[in-house]
């Protein structure tokens, strides 16, 4: 690969882009169910609008492009608004939910290095489910994480986090809710916790901090989830997901200065001068701002509102076709448009029914503990809801009458790697994939039908996922 010697026509590389685009994932005919979150063409094209006015500033200095900064301000007051954060609330706009996270414990940890001097290693303390943001934050900060054991109903289990309570201790963190089963963590009692034992809290609300005020609005009663429980110290809300602007924007918001100051990073012995940054980011966009701006004014409250009330009938009525199928079961409650199902005592194996799924065409999020199918509902899935909860249907009659399917292609491979109790073996053979997707023998170039027949995974694989799984695991 080499930058091409002579420069081509901008009309060319666009047909190039575009014939290369026709290879991935076909999200607009519905058949996927995550990932992608587009409200209609219109709004879209308001986002790219938008975005391209600003792409080329550089926002690292935020008193320079004074309209940018506006923007900032503006739209972290509407998510703390939202969100139900007192006046002295503060936050700044990040380049995600990771971001937002990896601020939050960021700025814990040096709030506890301030004002509990006495501390070794300082330890978060979440529920098993807390998205892996956490861990890589605890991981590239120095900080233990704690995970507790979740309830049957994959809410968490507040005297199990109570139990990992120690000296070190400096940070609950909670999901509202988490991506894995849209299950919402008792956040009121976690709350007290957090109160009895002086301790900081954050709750992500990256996925649901933009669904769960219509979910409210449109009926459902929830308990509170957000600043409305005053032990809550810090949260995160994504806007490039429900918030619906463009990939690269969440916010962090910290309910006082004193904690929201730690986030804030200043070198005064750069050669280049004095040099800070309120995020991680060096260089930043200023487009994610725009976009997200704009995207909000475009929807207004009523807006949200009504793609809430779409989506959440179309999850009401996936749902209710799912549960309808004896095998299956739907894990936990989920409180907004987003579900884990599964089948009882794995029979038949949900990994063969996400093999029947994908060959006709569906993309299938495989999840882990237990193993189970992952979907969220958009507004482009609503058209498909009856053809896909047939293809479920008959991918259960399928499976029963293939029992030996568990043992065979990516269903085997999946299963394995769920149950193997080697962790290690796993991530190896994860990092190496990933390695090999970067490097030179790379088979992304391939089309996505053929990609995935690239884990064809080695005859003993089904053998011993079997094996596992009839042994419970
Ligand atoms: C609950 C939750 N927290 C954090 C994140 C991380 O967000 P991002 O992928 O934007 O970094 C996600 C992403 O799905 C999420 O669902």
């Amino acid at each position: 690969m080499k930058i091409p010697t002579q420069g081509r026509p901008p009309a060319d590389i666009l047909a190039e882009m575009k014939a290369a685009k026709s290879g991935d994932t076909p999200w607009k005919t519905g058949k996927t169910w995550t990932l992608q979150y587009h409200v209609d063409d219109e709004h879209h094209e308001l986002l790219l609008a938008a975005y391209g006015q600003y792409f080329d500033n550089n926002y690292i200095n935020p008193f320079l492009f004074k309209s940018i900064l506006k923007m900032e301000k503006e739209v972290v007051g509407m998510v703390a608004d939202l969100l139900h954060g007192p006046e002295t609330c503060l936050g700044t706009m990040t380049s995600g939910g990771t971001e937002s996270i990896l601020l939050a414990v960021y700025a814990c940890r040096e709030w506890a290095r301030k004002h509990r001097p006495g501390i070794g290693q300082p330890e978060i303390v979440a529920p098993s489910t807390i998205h892996p943001a956490f861990d890589k934050a605890a991981h590239y900060f120095g900080l233990t994480l704690r995970k507790a054991e979740v309830q049957p109903s994959k809410e968490a289990d507040v005297e199990a986090m109570r139990r990992l309570i120690n000296k070190n201790t400096v940070l609950l963190a909670a999901s509202a809710p988490s991506f894995a089963h849209g299950v919402l963590d008792p956040i009121p009692a976690i709350g007290d916790l957090a109160k009895r034992h002086g301790l900081l809290f954050h709750v992500d609300a990256c996925v649901g901090g933009f669904m769960l005020p219509w979910v409210e609005k449109l009926g459902k009663s929830l308990p509170a989830w957000d600043f409305r429980v005053p032990a809550v110290t810090s949260m995160s809300g994504d806007l490039h997901k429900f918030g619906f602007g463009a990939k690269g924007a969440s916010v962090v918001l910290y309910r006082h200065t004193q904690l929201f100051e730690n986030q804030v990073y200043v070198n005064t012995e750069y050669s280049g001068g004095i040099f800070a940054t309120a995020t991680m980011l060096g260089t930043k966009p200023g487009g994610t701002v725009a976009a997200a701006w704009a995207g909000l004014q475009h929807l207004g409250q009523s807006g949200y509102l009504e793609n809430a009330r779409r989506m959440m009938a179309g999850f009401d009525k996936i749902k209710a076709g799912l549960e309808a199928q004896p095998e299956l079961e739907i894990i936990g409650k989920p409180c907004m448009n987003m579900l884990a199902y599964t089948t009882r005592r794995n029979q038949p194996d949900i990994y063969a029914i996400a093999d029947y799924l994908e060959n006709k065409g569906w993309v299938v999020d495989r999840q882990q503990h237990p193993p189970s199918i992952h979907l969220t509902v958009f507004p482009y899935n609503l058209p498909v809801i009856d053809d896909y909860l047939a293809d479920v249907q008959a991918a259960i009659a399928w499976a029963k009458q293939n029992p030996s399917a568990s043992g065979e292609g990516n269903a085997a491979m999946y299963g394995l790697m769920a149950r193997i109790p080697l962790r290690g073996m796993v991530r190896d053979n994860v990092r190496k994939v990933f390695l090999e997707q970067y490097g030179t023998s790379a088979t992304t170039d391939a089309p996505i039908a053929e990609r995935k027949n690239t884990l064809q995974p080695p005859k003993w694989m089904g053998w011993l996922n079997r094996l596992l799984a009839r042994l419970g695991r």
